[in-house]
């Protein structure tokens, strides 16, 4: 009988993650659509049938359809898209259990924690049968990530530790403290805006010049640093930079606001997609402090989330920062 694999599940409002410990790392646009046009041309690409409802998923969405993106909203995982996204993944990785444990953004985590456990066991009654292993605030999948070892043991170092952790997420930046491997509740922030503003910046930019474009294209125009103009190429470089620069002030924002300066942390975890987005200019920017972005700091929270599952399936000796 095949084995029911662990799974760290991120569904962001940017991008949905899952880590399996059989080896799958999935990273894809929490894009969603509908197919109501049968007519639509619809060869390679992958249809979900959520509820007899039949969806795309990803840049197939974004590519065919009228897609979105989920709005920011503490409820979000009760609505279809939250579990079409959660099927593909688990489709891609050729199963329909799971043990999970995944995460809420800090400021909705002790308000529906519950809730989301009771949401995800409740679709056993349309064929996904998942253990909830764990709900974390998403932030601390990254600092597990760090301070554990591939199969869930603790790491030697982060134990007596003040750790201060930003998420930088699509739709989010999410702060939280870690006080010898515990949650400090009372050390906290959310802000419902991340690498968005970026985004928005840059695209209003470019309307600006009278150039049109889709928001959802600016991730790869970014990539791109420039855009083209009819016969004509615009570089975006300062734009760009200053787009980046309002996701920095953001953190450095926080990072004040919680800890008056990064210096008197143990260690400054900077995570997320934006840490990706934006590295060069975080290192500069907290080049006193002790900062750390994970490889691949998208993917952190869902690794972390493996090895929290790993800990919590093999129940061994680890961080007491579980207790969140
Ligand atoms: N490697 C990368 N390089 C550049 N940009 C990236 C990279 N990875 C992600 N991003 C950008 O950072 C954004 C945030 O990514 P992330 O996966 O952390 O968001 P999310 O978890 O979906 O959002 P939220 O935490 O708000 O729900 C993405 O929308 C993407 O545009
Ligand atoms: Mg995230």
């Amino acid at each position: 009988m095949k084995s029911v694999p662990l799974i760290g599940f991120d569904v962001g409002f940017g991008q949905t993650k899952g880590v399996s410990d059989a080896g799958h790392e999935l990273c894809i646009p929490s894009w969603t659509a509908r197919v109501n046009d049968n007519a639509m041309a619809l060869d390679r690409v992958k249809l979900i049938v959520d509820e007899k409802v039949q969806w795309l998923v990803g840049d197939d969405a974004h590519r065919l359809a009228r897609a979105r993106l989920p709005e920011v909203d503490s409820s979000w995982y009760r609505q279809p898209e939250f579990r079409v996204l959660t099927r593909y993944i688990l489709d891609q990785m050729g199963t329909r259990a799971a043990r999970i444990v995944t995460g809420l953004p800090v400021r909705y985590h002790a308000e529906h924690k519950e809730q989301l456990q009771k949401t995800l066991q409740s679709w056993s009654s349309c064929g996904i049968n998942l253990e909830v292993l764990r709900i974390i605030p998403q932030p601390v999948g990254s600092y597990f990530y760090l301070a554990m070892d591939d199969a869930g043991n603790a790491q030697e170092g982060f134990e007596n530790t003040r750790v201060g952790i930003v998420d930088i997420g699509g739709g989010t930046v999410d702060a939280i403290e870690l006080n010898h491997a515990k949650v400090s509740w009372t050390v906290h922030a959310s802000e419902p805006r991340g690498v968005s503003r970026a985004y928005e910046y840059l695209h209003s930019y470019i309307r600006g010049k009278g150039i049109a474009a889709r928001i959802a294209d600016m991730p790869a125009v970014m990539a791109a640093g420039q855009v083209r103009d009819g016969k004509q190429v615009l570089s975006l470089e300062r734009p760009i930079a200053e787009s980046k620069r309002l996701v920095v002030q953001a953190v450095a924002d926080i990072v004040i606001d919680l800890w008056t300066n990064a210096t008197s942390l143990d260690a400054l975890i900077v995570t997320g997609g934006g840490a990706a987005l934006c590295r060069d200019e975080l290192m500069k920017e907290f080049a006193k402090a002790r900062i750390m972005i994970p490889d691949a700091p998208h993917l952190a929270n869902a690794r972390g989330y493996l090895r929290a599952a790993r800990h919590y399936a093999g129940q061994r000796s680890v961080p007491r920062s579980g207790s969140a």
